[in-house]
């Protein structure tokens, strides 16, 4: 049954971005990216500077990684790691020209993240973080298919101590070349924690078979999106429980968000969609060991 009164609430949140002051098209690794479109590098930074200016108008904290020369996808912060219960897993990249990426995010972690975020270090099996690793309340839903592989999921399972913080991996298998990312597919909206009620969104024909019918079973209430929305990379959103922060362009997504109670925040990331990403994949969230604690 839909529910149309749920009351939400936003929490404060910890996030890592990176700015895209390198940030460029010069490779194509999705099929979003064409080169030989230029990038408009002032326009990128100004749209980047209003997303992180509306997280922290609505109070939350965003932290700032050094954005390294030569590292053109670097401000898609979301695939640097994974940080559970103050446990910090820096990503190992499905292509040599992100590779640099893991090292600086585990730097990162290493040299500002401790002590609230332990460091644990890069893993050995290709892993691509938030981009594939989405937490919603005590289920990490684990895409695969295209970058982050089933090894993976055992390994982060195992590092961060899943089983110990008493969360359950659901893996998800993505087919769509377009939506290679579990974040380009799927929202995680509302993890429960404060309304009790567990929300997501996704876009069905991202997914197997087998995956939907996961989705379907778990998650009956789920907004589902459709094609044009999923389009616009509208799935690849930011939420505080309360805000949706997403793109500009997905407005029957927006429309549907405020049905379910939800308060939409559009953003303009026409230059960084260009690199096949959006609001979440600019976006990695810092979770502290007791996720009730406030992080300010
Ligand atoms: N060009 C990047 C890649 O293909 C985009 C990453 C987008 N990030 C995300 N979280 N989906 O790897």
């Amino acid at each position: 049954m839909t529910q149309t009164t749920t009351q939400r609430t936003a929490t404060p949140r910890h996030y890592l971005m990176c700015p895209p002051t390198y940030f460029d098209v010069v490779y194509a690794i999705n099929p979003w990216m064409d080169p030989s479109s230029p990038v408009d590098p002032a326009k990128a930074l100004a749209q980047w500077e209003a997303l992180r200016a509306a997280y922290e108008a609505r109070g939350h904290r965003v932290d700032v990684i050094d954005p390294v020369p030569g590292l053109p996808d670097m401000v898609y912060a979301a695939n640097g790691g994974i940080v559970v219960g103050g446990k910090a897993l820096a990503a190992t990249f499905t292509y040599p020209q992100r590779a640099a990426e893991g090292v600086a995010y585990d730097r990162w972690f290493a040299e500002h993240g401790e002590p609230t975020y332990r460091r644990l270090g890069q893993t050995a099996e290709i892993m691509e973080g938030e981009g594939d690793l989405l937490l919603v309340g005590s289920t990490l839903l684990a895409g695969t298919g295209f970058r982050t592989t089933p090894a993976a999921h055992a390994e982060v399972a195992a590092r961060l101590g899943l089983a110990e913080q008493g969360i359950e991996l659901v893996p998800l298998e993505l087919v769509d070349p377009r939506y290679y990312h579990l974040d380009t597919a799927l929202s995680v909206l509302d993890d429960g924690a404060v309304s009790g009620e567990t929300v997501i969104a996704y876009h069905p024909d991202a997914f197997t078979p087998a995956a939907r019918a996961t989705l379907e079973e778990r998650y009956p209430d789920a907004i589902l999106v459709g094609a044009d929305d999923a389009a616009v990379l509208g799935l690849n959103v930011v939420s505080d429980g309360l805000n949706v922060f997403l793109s500009d362009r997905a407005r029957d997504y927006a429309d549907a968000l405020k049905e379910r109670g939800f308060v939409p925040v559009g953003i303009d990331l026409s230059e960084i969609f260009k690199g096949g990403g959006s609001v979440k994949c600019c976006t990695l969230e810092l979770r502290p060991a007791s996720t009730t604690e406030e992080t300010r």
